[in-house]
């Protein structure tokens, strides 16, 4: 009878979730290790994703640091801070939103019309959620400018600007130093606000001869790993 009860339940409250996109199922049951998974983070693909990588990054030992290009608030870069607590974290943003360079591009090619106002953060608010701030590396400016000081080697890069010049810019930058085995998000990739972000993967991808993973994550990233 419980046992009926508690289907119904289920059957009634998928039906509920169903109708607004969202679909529930079992996740990896059975992997016996334990995950580290924030149960606060809403995009359960996209940081599910990121610890399953971080876990192959550091078994298998690989060398070089993390970064995010286009940090926002920083809600996605403390889980790289939090997966890669060894690493330096690069975080590469205006911290002032988008830059009107892009925005006019993106216009210009009607990729968007890069509307949304990013402004309302800043460097001191995004390392007070870091869980290892001493790790950070503020590079604050416009990118790719902005990045003319920097070189290292990456295990793992998100890029998340939702334009094009500055995601084309970005692969150019970031792949030629990911490590073997390293790995580059590009969100957005299957958001149809921002229809530059597919364009600039693409043609990169496609200048390169290399190839990518669409994951389903809430906007979609394209995954590239060397
Ligand atoms: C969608 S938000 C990032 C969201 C963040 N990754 C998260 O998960 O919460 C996009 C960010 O990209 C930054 N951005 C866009 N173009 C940029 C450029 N050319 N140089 C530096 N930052 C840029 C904006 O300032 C904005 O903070």
């Amino acid at each position: 009878m419980i046992k009926l009860i508690s289907k119904g339940i289920n059957f009634l409250l998928g039906h509920q979730l169903r109708k607004k996109n969202i679909f529930l199922g079992n996740s990896l049951i059975n992997l016996k290790r334990e995950r580290k998974i924030d149960n606060n983070y809403l995009d359960y693909v996209r940081l599910s994703a990121l610890e399953l990588i971080s876990y192959e990054i550091n078994r298998k030992g690989l060398r070089g640091n993390t970064a995010e290009l286009g940090v926002y608030k920083g809600k996605f870069a403390r889980y790289i801070n939090q997966y890669f607590p060894d690493r330096l974290l690069y975080l590469f943003d205006t911290f002032e939103g988008f830059d009107r360079r892009d925005i006019d591009r993106d216009i210009q090619m009607q990729f968007s019309a890069g509307k949304q106002d990013f402004s309302d953060t800043s460097v001191e608010g995004v390392l007070k959620i870091m869980p290892s701030p001493e790790k950070c590396v503020l590079v604050k400016g416009f990118f790719p400018e902005s990045a003319k000081e920097i070189d290292d080697d990456f295990v793992f890069v998100s890029i998340d600007t939702d334009l094009y010049d500055p995601i084309y810019h970005g692969l150019n930058f970031f792949y030629p130093k990911l490590v073997d085995g390293g790995y580059l998000f590009v969100h957005d990739f299957n958001n149809d606000g921002y229809r530059g972000v597919r364009r600039a993967v693409e043609q990169f991808c496609e200048e390169l001869q290399i190839n990518f993973f669409p994951l389903p994550d809430s906007c979609g990233s394209a995954v590239i790993m060397k």
